[in-house]
């Protein structure tokens, strides 16, 4: 597809059949998430990826806890999130491969490093994409982490100590229809032509 039109038509998914990722589409999708622009060439994000979905589902109901669900606020319609449907349990919507992105505990709070882990999720989602594979952005990933007995896990997993989880991406193949592309607002991108920008206009 070509890249634009598979921008525009990526969606968030929130319903995935219990099918697992095949783990070649998950080694591109890594891979992509490694090719990602970092801050001063540092390649300072960390990955991981969980095939596990048992294990998945468990911390998916820690991270559905981490967030404040009674607040009356509309995500989406065609494809409900924890925070449109309390009867959701895990934060990661039945997905079968989660990616766990990573930054050092020492540079958390720099938004650098926090965009390296996004824009390195970004690259992930698209992939995956290409590849017909559904996903999802998720937050909470420090405070999911911060929960007694999560940090074995990462120790467990072989995580350098110094490193902590910023943001998960859900990987899965779409349960129901994939929905349409979501018109955008008006007036979010101003061009400025030289002779506008020099005044001359
Ligand atoms: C930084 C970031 C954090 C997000 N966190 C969540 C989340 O915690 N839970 C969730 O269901 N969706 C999350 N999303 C997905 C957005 O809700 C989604 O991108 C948005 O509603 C637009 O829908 P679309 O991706 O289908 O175009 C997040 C997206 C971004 C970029």
């Amino acid at each position: 597809m070509e890249l634009l039109e598979l921008m525009k038509k990526r969606r968030s998914i929130r319903k995935y059949l219990p099918k697992k990722v095949e783990k070649e589409k998950l080694d591109k999708i890594m891979e992509a998430g490694l090719f990602a622009p970092n801050p001063g060439g540092g390649q300072g994000t960390r990955i991981i990826m969980l095939d596990d979905p048992a294990l998945i589902e468990k911390i998916g109901i820690i991270n559905a806890d981490c967030e404040n669900r009674n607040i009356n606020f509309t995500v989406s319609k065609d494809q409900p999130s924890i925070l449109d449907d309390l009867s959701i349990k895990s934060g990661f919507y039945g997905c079968q491969a989660l990616g766990i992105i990573c930054i050092q505990k020492k540079r958390k709070n720099e938004v650098n490093q926090i965009g390296a882990a996004f824009v390195c999720a970004e690259n992930m989602v698209l992939e995956a994409y290409e590849l017909g594979v559904s996903s999802c952005i998720v937050g909470r990933a420090e405070a999911t982490f911060a929960r007694e007995g999560m940090q074995e896990l990462l120790d467990k997993w072989g995580l350098d100590p110094e490193y902590t989880p910023i943001v998960f991406v859900c990987f899965g193949y779409i349960d129901g229809e994939y929905p349409q592309i979501k018109p955008r607002y008006e007036g979010r991108a101003i061009y400025i032509s030289d002779s506008m920008a020099s005044g001359n206009q």
